[in-house]
């Protein structure tokens, strides 16, 4: 019995040590196969874990002595980002865990969907690994706290006495219930209650687990809801001069075909709406996928390395039919330097990822800038927005 005790109290011991260890970075969980016991976690609960320990400060953040070449900072919007290196939507949906992110040594981090009233998503599980492939399936549906608590913690950021530095972006959605036809009071109603804390708003019209959102990709639903939103942050921000109202942006699907793709340059350059995210999951399952169809088959959005070409091959065919005129954000697979150049090449002047924090956790975010910094450099480029769209004048 006392031996029984004696390892009870052992255990516990070691393992609030550990736990101690971990969250405050004495431990690089992932350096030390962290990450495969955080991917023991059921992946949404990684997830919560992953938040829960961005917000208290205790996910690791980039050292201090970490040097970056001068020729990742880039100018997108008049905005200065020290680097175009951005966290994707869909990680920190709350906006709960902002500096937590920005501390990783993403130059910029883009929070939400968020949608006007509270919902709940889908029905659990809702996210999947493909850890053959290094990829997720999501179906979360826009689970989200709604625009009052999501104000309420932008609001709380504000109040702080210290933030990171560093550019935020709110992705806007819109809930289940609310009709297609309506979807512009969704998203005008995000854009006016968020925009005074944006540095630029999404719509996001392509998640592919909120029935019928992707249809609003199409010219005439797309013309009038761009225009609706332009027209809510303006009369919102009515006081500010233009320039220093937030831009807004459209997050497009990968898997849209080359017309439709031509009606969103079309409209995106008639409206003057200021940048394109290229580009969200995929509902498209590649051949090539290596995990167990159980899993592949699961209904969602693809997203990791699978998407990587895809992506990158819409976003070149974006910034042709856009003339180059309109800066793009290139999303969808990026988890090496080498993966954002081409990405950059393409003709994205900013890069963002998600599933590569998955698997590598934050010490991906400084390889990825050092890779990327290298590759430019081995190139002859000097900065990174020399190399924006080299592939099209090559
Ligand atoms: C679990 C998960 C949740 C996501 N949620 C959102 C979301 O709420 N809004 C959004 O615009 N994109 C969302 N995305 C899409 C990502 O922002 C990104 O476009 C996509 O994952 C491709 O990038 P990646 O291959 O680097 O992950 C989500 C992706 C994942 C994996």
């Amino acid at each position: 019995m006392g031996t029984l005790i004696r390892l009870s109290v052992g255990l516990v011991t070691t393992g609030s040590v550990a736990a101690w260890a971990v969250l405050n970075d004495r431990i690089d969980v992932y350096r030390f196969g962290g990450g495969r016991i955080i991917q023991l976690l059921d992946p949404e609960n990684a997830h919560k874990f992953a938040i829960f320990a961005a917000k208290r400060g205790f996910a690791p953040r980039q050292q201090h002595s970490y040097s970056e070449w001068e020729g990742l900072q880039t100018q997108v919007w008049g905005r200065h980002f020290a680097n175009p290196i951005g966290l994707a939507a869909g990680f920190d949906k709350h906006a709960e865990a902002i500096d937590g992110c920005l501390a990783m040594g993403f130059g910029f981090v883009e929070v939400g969907s968020v949608t006007p009233e509270p919902q709940p998503g889908n029905p659990k599980p809702r996210v999947f690994r493909l850890i053959k492939d290094r990829a997720v399936i999501n179906r979360y549906g826009f689970n989200s706290v709604g625009l009052e608590a999501f104000e309420k913690n932008l609001k709380a950021r504000e109040s702080q006495h210290e933030v990171q530095p560093g550019v935020v972006g709110v992705n806007l959605g819109k809930n289940k219930t609310t009709p297609e036809a309506e979807a512009g009071v969704d998203y005008s109603r995000g854009a006016i209650k968020l925009c005074e804390y944006a540095d630029y708003i999404v719509v996001n019209v392509s998640s592919p687990n909120t029935p019928g959102l992707r249809n609003l990709q199409g010219k005439d639903p797309l013309r009038s809801l761009l225009g609706s939103v332009v027209s809510a942050r303006d009369s919102a921000l009515a006081s500010r001069a233009h320039d220093a109202r937030p831009p807004i942006l459209v997050k497009i699907a990968p898997d849209l075909h080359e017309h439709n793709l031509r009606d969103v340059a079309e409209v995106v350059m008639e409206l003057g709406i200021d940048g394109i995210i290229v580009s969200n999951t995929t509902v498209g399952r590649p051949d090539k996928l290596l995990s167990s169809s159980d899993v592949v088959k699961e209904a969602g959005g693809l997203s990791g390395p699978p998407l990587r070409e895809l992506s990158t091959k819409i976003l070149g065919d974006i910034y042709r039919l856009t003339e180059g005129k309109v800066p793009l954000v290139g999303c969808g697979g990026v988890s090496t330097g080498e993966d954002a150049y081409m990405k950059i090449r393409a003709g994205a002047s900013l890069v963002e990822l998600y599933t590569a924090l998955i698997y590598d956790g934050p010490r991906a975010v400084s390889r990825i800038k050092g890779e990327l910094a290298e590759a430019l450099q081995r190139d002859g480029f000097k900065s990174v927005q020399e190399a924006v769209g080299a592939d099209h004048t090559q």
